[in-house]
């Protein structure tokens, strides 16, 4: 049996690294024995090579970057200010990136075009892309030109915008048809999440009815004890 991945997007979020340090222990301390989940912290950039310094690698804890840029140069960097690649990611530890976030879709105006273009360069520096979708529609620009064989390395959350940062409620049913639709279009194999207000009221529900894989969690995220009653619904599924 495959291992729920739990997902914690931190967002813009909190305000300052001693406050990360203590959200991460928090959560790190209770999780060392977790055998059926994945956790995958994606704090902001600035507090990554801090919390990823202190991981102990026998933990269920993974690191995610929150986004990443299109550009992966052979040399590792270049002239794009402000932008971190995926390569720098994967330096750090990470072994995920959430690329197509509403959010980002939304405030930085990302387009299908550029959330292609970040996963090419994901894959290619050896990242899981976590893609964020509203609309089946989306997926076939998001992957444009990307082989099946990648699939594996590529995990769709669906994230219904009315739900996200809403604290509104998508039901099971309706994300159990669109995870149907995605394995139709993608391959059975391709590992669904759902994400929009997840919480530990309605996260079994979508583990266990709607037949996630995993949850992408915002706000919940945020909250220790929450978020770890989130994790221990799955472990208990
Ligand atoms: P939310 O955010 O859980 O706060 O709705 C989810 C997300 O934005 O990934």
């Amino acid at each position: 049996m495959k291992k729920f991945l739990i997902v914690a997007n931190w967002k813009m979020n909190p305000k300052s690294l001693a406050e990360a340090k203590k959200l991460f222990n928090s959560i790190s301390a209770k999780i060392k024995n977790a055998k059926r989940v994945e956790v995958v912290i994606c704090p902001p950039f600035v507090y990554l090579s801090s919390l990823a310094s202190q991981q102990d690698p026998s933990s269920a804890i993974s690191f995610g970057g929150q986004s990443c840029f299109w550009e992966n140069p052979p040399t590792g960097g270049g002239a794009f200010t402000g932008e971190v690649s995926p390569l720098m990611l994967k330096n750090l530890g990470c072994q995920y990136v959430i690329v197509g976030h509403s959010e980002r879709r939304r405030h930085q105006k990302e387009t299908d075009e550029m959330v292609n273009k970040k996963i090419k360069a994901a894959l290619k520096a050896k990242l899981k892309a976590i893609l964020c979708i509203d609309k089946i529609s989306q997926l076939g620009r998001d992957l444009k030109g990307i082989s099946n064989n990648d699939f594996k390395n590529i995990i769709v959350a669906y994230e219904p915008l009315f739900a996200v940062g809403t604290g509104k409620f998508c039901s099971p049913k309706k994300a159990k048809n669109i995870r149907q639709l995605i394995r139709k279009k993608l391959g059975e194999n391709i590992n669904v999440l759902y994400g929009g207000s997840a919480n530990s009221n309605n996260a079994s529900s979508y583990l266990r009815e709607a037949k996630m894989q995993g949850l992408l969690v915002g706000g919940a995220s945020l909250n220790p004890r929450e978020f770890l009653r989130i994790v221990r619904n799955a472990e208990e599924i």
